[in-house]
């Protein structure tokens, strides 16, 4: 579904990625754990367009994404909640929601809002209150609503659960195993995977910008412990 080849990211001088190659299978959940500057974001932009990569490839379903805008990317079937869990403060909840609905009809975008809205009674609850006012997990939810509008094949998390409180990390870990029901294909980072890798089939390690392991979640376990990602 989703293949990377060789990829490689660079900033200026900085090298952020080398050679790095993933691929993920339909319906997979796959987990890229790595510390603070691992690359984890780097590798995630590159997907949806924000970053251009100097070299590699980036394919999914058969289909090249590399050099494509972010909104070209979307269109294309992927789905992205940033880091930071980045919202429109002073937008509405809903406002920020149907950000994501690019070009849809206003009533193809209402109906994915009705069933969000079913997942995450909040979305219906705060419509109209500033998406500034909300709790950090309640943000997490906006972002990971705002990356569903289109209801994308390829849904990419960028570190979810960081800071987040148990409470909302099992309530998005939820909202993550229903998408995982409806067969969407996800790719997510983290730099603490403990509650993570209860989600995901399968993951790689990252440092300095290279893939160092990649495994099952029980094989991604040990070596995080080893390696202290928990
Ligand atoms: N816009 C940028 N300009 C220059 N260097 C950058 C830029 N973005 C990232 N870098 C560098 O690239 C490397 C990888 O950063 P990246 O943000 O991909 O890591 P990360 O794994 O997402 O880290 P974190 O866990 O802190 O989010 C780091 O050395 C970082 O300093
Ligand atoms: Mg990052």
């Amino acid at each position: 579904m989703l293949k990377i080849k060789d990829l490689e990211v660079r900033y200026g001088g900085v090298s952020a990625l080398r050679r790095v190659s993933i691929d993920i299978e339909r319906g997979e959940t796959v987990l890229l754990i790595g510390a603070n500057g691992a690359g984890k974001s780097s590798l995630i932009k590159s997907i949806i367009g924000l970053v251009g990569p100097a070299g590699g490839q980036i394919e999914l379903q058969g289909r090249n994404l590399r050099g494509l805008r972010p909104d070209q990317c979307a269109r294309a079937g992927v789905g992205y909640s940033p880091e930071g869990r980045r919202v429109f403060a002073a937008m509405s909840v809903g406002d920020n929601v149907l950000a994501g609905a690019l070009t849809m009809s206003r009533k193809k975008s209402a109906e994915v809002y009705g069933w969000l809205g079913e997942l995450f009674p909040m979305l219906n609850e705060r419509k109209d209150q500033p998406a500034g006012q909300l709790s950090g997990g309640q943000q997490q939810i906006v972002a990971f609503a705002r990356a569903l509008m289109t209801s994308p094949s390829l849904l990419l998390l960028d570190e979810p659960f960081l800071g987040l409180a148990p409470v909302w990390i099992s309530r998005i870990s939820d909202a993550v195993r229903e998408i995982q029901r409806r067969g969407t294909t996800i790719l997510m980072s983290e730099q603490m995977a403990r509650p993570a890798l209860k989600l995901a089939h399968r993951g790689y390690v990252i440092r300095g910008g290279e893939i160092r392991h990649s495994g099952n979640a029980t094989e991604l376990s040990e070596l995080a412990l080893d390696e202290a990602y928990l």
